[in-house]
């Protein structure tokens, strides 16, 4: 029950709830993943009064591969993303990093190899630069601003008084959406973990700032694991895997051109889309 409780207040903090009283179970040391993440056969309840979110669902991810997670709101996309991070764990079924179940590992170690930025950004009460850099240990200055400028913060930062030096208040609250999804890509780049998880990571920006850090979030993808959700089908048709969930099951998987072809719900998905945008 402690873990549950840790996982409510979790979700986008998880650094700093490492504390020993959830290490439930691991204790097997991991340096740096190479990032091959396997999702076998989960299933996942969070109550028992609203039965499972996910059911069996079977995913392998290889090593430096981007895999796309779609479907409709409250398919289960979130849910299945924060198993790796063990937000969560699963009801049956395993979720494995480089063939090892997560659970096996010591918590922190397995936290310093994923990155998340999520729908709903949470900073600590303290400066822009101390945002960024928090989770990757000593960090110069020069890759602090670096990360920074490539993520696009540089260019609302620069208009405050006291630049990256500024605080950002109670949980970032100063800031923007956008501001705060902006903070933690640049942490994303400069943390530069085997791992990453961009759950809806755009969905607060603006399209001219959304088109400004692809270039950043790119270049975050290249030579590691991506799991990426998207909330626009456009940026993620690139991905070398499409996966397509409905109420908590996998109904269709491929290739942007493979799922086109085969005129199934990403096929709907997409022309309704296209129409709509
Ligand atoms: N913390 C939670 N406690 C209980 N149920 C939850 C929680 N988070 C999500 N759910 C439920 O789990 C299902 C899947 O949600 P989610 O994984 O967030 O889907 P998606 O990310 O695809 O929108 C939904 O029915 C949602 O209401
Ligand atoms: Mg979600």
């Amino acid at each position: 029950m402690a873990l549950q409780a840790g996982i409510a207040a979790g979700a986008s903090v998880f650094e700093v709830l490492d504390e020993p009283t959830e290490q439930l179970t691991g204790g097997q040391a991991l340096q740096r993943a190479r990032g091959e993440v396997e999702f076998r056969d989960v299933t996942f309840v969070y109550n028992a009064d609203n039965g499972a979110v996910l059911h069996n669902v079977s995913l392998k991810v290889p090593a430096g591969s981007t895999v796309a997670l779609v479907g409709k709101s409250g398919s289960g996309k979130s849910s299945l993303v924060g198993l790796v991070p063990r937000f969560y764990e699963p009801s049956a079924g395993a979720v494995l990093l480089d063939g090892v179940d997560v659970r096996q590992y010591a918590l922190r170690d397995l936290r310093e190899q994923i990155s998340l930025v999520s729908q709903d950004v949470v900073l600590f009460n303290d400066t822009i630069r101390n945002n960024i850099a928090f989770g990757s240990g000593v960090a110069t200055p020069q890759a602090i601003e670096a990360a920074a400028t490539a993520a696009w913060v540089t260019e609302f930062a620069s208009e405050l008084p006291q630049g990256l030096d500024t605080p950002v208040g109670d949980r970032g609250a100063l800031l923007s959406g956008g501001q705060r999804q902006r903070i933690a890509i640049a942490r994303a780049l400069l943390k530069n973990a085997p791992v990453l998880i961009l759950d809806e990571a755009t969905s607060a920006l603006d399209t001219e700032s959304e088109r400004r850090i692809q270039q950043a979030l790119t270049t975050l993808k290249r030579d590691r694991t991506t799991l990426v959700i998207a909330h626009r089908l456009s940026t993620i048709e690139q991905a070398d895997l499409i996966v397509v969930m409905d109420e908590g099951r996998v109904i269709e998987q491929g290739t942007h051109a493979q799922l086109l072809g085969g005129n199934g719900a990403y096929a709907l998905l997409s022309r309704l889309q296209a129409t709509s945008a």
